[in-house]
């Protein structure tokens, strides 16, 4: 598509420095003063959501009208915390002596980094920006090196929209020059990651030296459970859309499909049917339900996944090779007979591969489930009201889909237990992770 600046150290610096210089000034503004800023950007995204949608097909091939419910989410994030910003309350705690009170503020915590990922390359970086903008945190951003120009023609709005200078920054380029330069530079006070759980260690571990406040939105291993009380319709157009939502690349796609015993078959003919309906192709043609993989190394990843299942005795109900469009298409694909030592159980897929399994009993499926390290999302699908309650409790993960499976929305919070991350964006909560708590004493001006 074209090529962008490869920002090194040098100019990472120079932007933080600059959302350094220009914090005092932009944190010291209303909440309304600085919601105003963020609904003109929101204004001009809408205004060219269709371009905008059409850069992320183009440089990441997520079919058009995923990309134009893409840029809808990515801006009900600036909407939502251009409001929430002016919530920011603080409290009175009663003291236990006397003439005193104790007053907690919540303040903003300073320049907030935010390195942002290739699959939502719009959606993830408002989901930084806007809480901490709202916030009084200037941000650098660091988009993902597959999917520059979704951030730089964001950017580009963002200037139009007025921002004072210095308050929204941003860097391309080599993602580990830029991050060293992020996660242990002092003037950053706030790294805000969605990524690999690999690499979010790996920051995790650099953002040390200087404590840094952290957000880290990792890897999921989701499943989805299908109850023999289940709708069964209903479960298998929600397995479609949690399984093959961007070519089955989010970290809150199902990655472990479980069937009790008795609908295993039942499900398994109408899902293989629906599946069988899903159209590969290039994400700008009309009708195409599921574009190519980012790249050759995510391809890779899915074709080796269902060759190691396959050698180790999975079946393919479905498809299951690499697609006859060639490159990096690989067809939405059905395995069952999956064994725990197969390696598509542990990791983390990222493509359009659906493993079912079957269970008979709701403390062993809800067992299985959790035996992962991951613990972002999880669905399940019944109609007994006590079961909803007693599943949801039980399930160690963040983010629970009961009879849904599409559960994104900046409303709600959103992150994970376990190694999927820490902290929450989104919400009335997503705002927390850009600001510090201040405890006020205040004595009596006289002694008593
Ligand atoms: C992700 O995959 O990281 C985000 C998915 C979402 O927001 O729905």
């Amino acid at each position: 598509m074209g090529t962008v600046p490869n920002c090194g150290t040098d100019e990472t610096r120079s932007a933080i420095d600059a959302a350094y210089n220009a914090w005092a000034k932009w944190r010291s503004l209303s909440a309304k003063e600085r919601s105003r800023f963020l609904k003109n950007w929101h204004a001009l995204i809408e205004e060219n959501k269709e371009d905008l949608a059409k850069i992320i097909t183009l440089e990441m091939g997520k079919p058009l009208a995923e990309a134009i419910s893409e840029i809808s989410y990515a801006n009900n994030f600036l909407e939502w915390f251009a409001e929430e910003g002016k919530r920011i309350y603080g409290d009175i705690i009663p003291s236990n002596k006397l003439g005193q009170h104790l007053v907690v503020i919540k303040q903003s915590i300073g320049v907030a980094a935010a390195i942002t990922p290739w699959n939502f390359p719009s959606a993830m970086i408002t989901r930084k920006c806007a809480p901490a903008l709202a916030a009084g945190c200037p941000v650098v951003i660091k988009p993902s090196s597959e999917t520059p120009f979704s951030a730089l023609a964001l950017m580009e709005l963002a200037h139009q929209a007025g921002f004072p200078k210095g308050v929204v920054n941003i860097v391309t380029g080599d993602s580990s020059v830029i991050g060293k330069e992020l996660t242990t530079n002092n003037l950053v006070r706030k790294l805000s990651f969605t990524g690999s759980t690999a690499i979010g260690k790996l920051l995790m571990q650099q953002c040390g030296s200087t404590v840094k406040k952290l957000s880290l939105e990792l890897g999921g291993n989701a499943p989805f459970i299908v109850f023999e009380d289940a709708d069964i319709d209903k479960a298998v157009s929600a397995a479609i859309a949690a399984k093959f939502r961007n070519t089955g690349q989010t970290c809150i796609c199902a990655n472990r499909i479980f069937i009790q015993n008795n609908i295993f078959d039942e499900f398994a003919t109408k899902f293989t049917k629906a599946v069988n309906k899903l159209r590969v192709g290039n994400g700008l043609t009309s009708d195409v339900h599921q574009g190519p993989l980012i790249n050759q190394a995510g391809f890779d990843k899915v074709k080796s996944l269902v060759d190691d299942a396959v050698s180790k005795s999975a079946k393919i109900m479905c498809c299951g090779h690499p697609h006859e469009l060639g490159s990096l298409f690989f067809e939405p694909t059905i395995l069952t007979e999956i064994t725990e030592d197969m390696r598509l159980v542990k990791e983390e897929i990222f493509g359009p591969v659906a493993s079912l399994f079957r269970f008979d009993t709701e403390e062993e499926v809800v067992k299985h489930a959790n035996n992962t390290n991951y613990g972002l999302a999880a669905y399940f699908f019944t109609r007994d009201s006590n079961r909803i309650w007693r599943v949801a409790e039980n399930l160690e993960f963040g983010i629970i889909g009961s009879n849904e499976g599409i559960v994104s929305t900046e409303v709600a919070p959103f992150g994970g237990f376990k190694e999927s991350g820490i902290g929450r964006e989104g919400s009335k909560y997503g705002i927390d992770e850009f600001l510090e708590i201040k405890y006020l004493c205040m004595g009596s001006a006289r002694s008593f």
